[in-house]
């Protein structure tokens, strides 16, 4: 008899560069911390090196530019037409360096997540660690959230902190934020599939666990 494969949450990964937090998930799921299938990855930059992580993988990725779309209701739409295609469920930006527009958020209502090197609501938007560490703060660290139309400013579902020292640099703290990044998106994409969680005006908020 053929073995009926059991059936995995479909997440598509939007990328822009680099793509480790792309490769935290790839490993979270080989190693099935994450019961999930990364089924497309997408980037609107052809020279992504997490096209090449993700093509080593077995993963169907690949580039779709901004250009040859009229505007970003039409390119978004172009993302979406991808992601329904491969029947993803949950949508995950992983340096994904583009505003989310109403069409993308509205085909993905609370399905779009997100990771932001800060504690948020420090420190949103661009060289959040390079924020942090002009601003004085002793404890920086990493959020994912759900995205919603304003940027980095959705419901947060995982985040941890990191110290900062004195002797920091940008790169020495974005490194050590880094690692968390890829401890807590793959746990937040499993909370998030896990399904048990309703949001409480901004609170994302698990269901209490049966006794
Ligand atoms: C990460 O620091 C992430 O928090 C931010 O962009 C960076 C992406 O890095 N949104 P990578 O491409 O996942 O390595």
């Amino acid at each position: 008899m053929t073995p009926v494969p059991f059936p995995t949450r479909r997440i598509g990964v939007l990328i822009s560069g680099r793509g480790s937090n792309l490769q935290s998930m790839i490993d979270a799921v080989a190693e099935r911390r994450l019961h999930a299938t990364i089924a497309v990855v997408i980037s609107n930059r052809a020279d992504a090196a997490g096209l090449t992580r993700a093509r080593a993988a077995g993963i169907d990725a690949f580039c779709l530019g901004p250009r040859g779309h009229a505007d970003r209701d039409a390119y978004d739409a172009a993302l979406v037409d991808q992601l329904r295609a491969r029947r993803v469920e949950l949508v995950c930006l992983a340096g994904f360096m583009r505003l989310v527009g109403p069409r993308l958020l509205e085909a993905f209502p609370n399905r779009i997540l997100n990771i932001h090197p800060s504690l948020l609501p420090a420190f949103p938007g661009l060289d959040a660690q390079r924020q942090a560490l002009e601003h004085g703060v002793r404890i920086s660290g990493a959020t994912v959230h759900l995205v919603t139309a304003e940027l980095d400013n959705g419901p947060i579902v995982v985040q941890a902190a990191v110290p900062v020292h004195d002797d920091d640099t940008v790169d020495t703290l974005a490194a050590r934020i880094l690692i968390e990044e890829h401890r807590i998106y793959p746990e937040a994409i499993r909370d998030v599939l896990a399904g048990d969680w309703s949001l409480h005006g901004r609170r994302f908020v698990r269901a209490p666990l049966p006794l």
